[in-house]
């Protein structure tokens, strides 16, 4: 049964919280943990849909893994060459992450894999890895638009490849790394504009010797990964719903913790303080190769801007939230150079259009980018289009929305945010489920 939000206007956000586990940092855990040699133990791990995707997928490659319980993942590395044929095709669900990271590292094995998922990832452009992967000497199927089910076969040798990435994306990146840990020689990625960089991390944290010069990232084949252990930050990208719902509302005052604040995923800090927002750093320290603070934001009288095209690829998956802020803002704002969120796991641009307008917000979509001018929220129906963060960003919408917003079909949330709406509840969103 379809899950709708139905979040009653009004309200501030306060209190100390913490949003789960790192999405991103998750799934590379389970897949480095599964190809290194010994035990890799995960705290924090992201009990979301989208991991258990990864997850199950490792297990069905006889990956021996003891959780998730409380966050905590025990896996039991079988080393680089021990994985074994799944019997049955590789469902991915809705993660975009795990079937294009996987492609690179099942494009290396001697045995066939195919790779299938739900209605949204199945419309999601695989070229992007699929045709590098077959430069290194890969063989990916996929469907005539370039979509999945991969069928990708096993038993290939692949050569290192030195690509120029046509697009800011750190799951290429991360899908060639992962094909040039068993490619002959050296693989190397030129990045038009910094990506996340969790996956050079982590490598080095197994052991491995990961070499980055200015947006150029570089290994050699034949090495091997050894266990470590892994504490995930809080995702940034969950906590800026928070961040944002405290930024539109007075009288907020909200503190997240322990949330990653990886230079490459920092966009939506710079973008919220250049509209003006209240926002403070503490309790900076790094944990396991990646830097945390807890981040405390006030109740803020907001600016529009013109977002710097820089930070596009840093804060790219914080969009549909920073449009709810423009929304908020006083006078206009402009996004430009961000078309890769026309292929997320909806179109941000025309999602977040149409359900702005719904509202009654003067949102125009451009090819690659929206115009807001800030102003009233109304009340109204939106539809999430099954997109996770779709949905969120318009529940914090509401606490600045003149009337009652029902945002349908919010099932999706649970793949990168299990618990939203208690959560958002205890920090002060009049948000009810119906259904689900
Ligand atoms: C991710 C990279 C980004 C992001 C996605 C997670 C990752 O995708 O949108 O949610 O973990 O590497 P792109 O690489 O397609 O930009």
């Amino acid at each position: 049964m379809s899950l709708t939000f139905v979040v009653s206007p009004g309200g501030h956000l306060t209190g100390r919280i913490r949003v789960p586990g790192d999405k991103s940092i998750s799934h590379r855990s389970i897949m480095f943990g599964s190809i290194a040699e010994g035990t890799t133990r995960v705290k924090g791990f992201l009990e979301g849909e989208d991991n258990l995707a990864t997850l199950n997928a490792f297990r069905a490659m006889g990956v021996e893994i003891d959780g998730p319980l409380n966050g905590e993942v025990t896996i039991h590395g079988v080393g680089m060459h021990g994985l074994r044929a799944p019997t049955e095709p590789l469902y991915m669900g809705n993660s975009g992450t795990s079937i294009r990271l996987l492609s690179g590292l099942m494009s290396a094995q001697q045995f066939d894999v195919e790779m299938t998922g739900d209605s949204s990832l199945s419309k999601r452009p695989m070229r992007r890895v699929t045709a590098p992967l077959a430069e290194m000497g890969a063989e990916i199927l996929t469907e005539k638009d370039g979509t999945p089910p991969l069928k990708v076969q096993g038993g290939k040798s692949l050569n290192g490849l030195h690509y120029d990435m046509p697009m800011a994306s750190a799951q290429v990146k991360s899908c060639l790394l992962l094909a040039g840990l068993y490619a002959e020689g050296e693989t190397c990625v030129t990045e038009p504009a910094p990506t996340r960089d969790h996956t050079e991390r982590m490598l080095r944290g197994f052991g491995y010797d990961v070499r980055t010069e200015n947006n150029r990232i570089c290994l050699t084949g034949g090495g091997k990964l050894t266990a470590t252990d892994i504490d995930v930050p809080a995702d940034i990208s969950s906590a800026t719903f928070f961040m944002i719902g405290a930024a539109i509302s007075e009288g907020s005052d909200i503190t997240l913790e322990h949330v990653g604040i990886n230079p490459t995923r920092i966009g939506v800090i710079n973008i919220l303080r250049l509209m003006g927002a209240e926002l403070t750093l503490e309790n900076e320290c790094e944990v396991g190769g990646e830097p945390v603070a807890d981040i405390r934001v006030r109740g803020s009288k907001l600016k529009g801007i013109q977002i710097p095209e820089e930070q596009v690829p840093l804060a790219i998956d914080e969009f549909p939230a920073l449009f709810v802020a423009a929304a908020c803002a006083e006078g206009e704002t402009v996004l430009t150079g961000a078309h890769e969120l026309r292929v997320k796991e909806s179109d941000r641009i025309q999602v977040m259009a149409d359900g702005l307008q719904a509202l009654g917000v003067n949102a125009q979509p451009t090819d690659d980018g929206m115009i807001i001018q800030g102003g009233t929220i109304g009340s109204g129906t939106v539809e999430s289009h099954d997109d996770h963060r779709i949905a969120m960003s318009f529940a914090m919408a509401a606490l600045r929305a003149t009337g009652p917003i029902t945002i349908k079909n919010c099932e999706t949330v649970g793949t990168s945010f299990p618990g939203f709406a208690a959560l958002s509840r205890d920090a002060g969103l009049r948000v009810e489920q119906q259904g689900g």
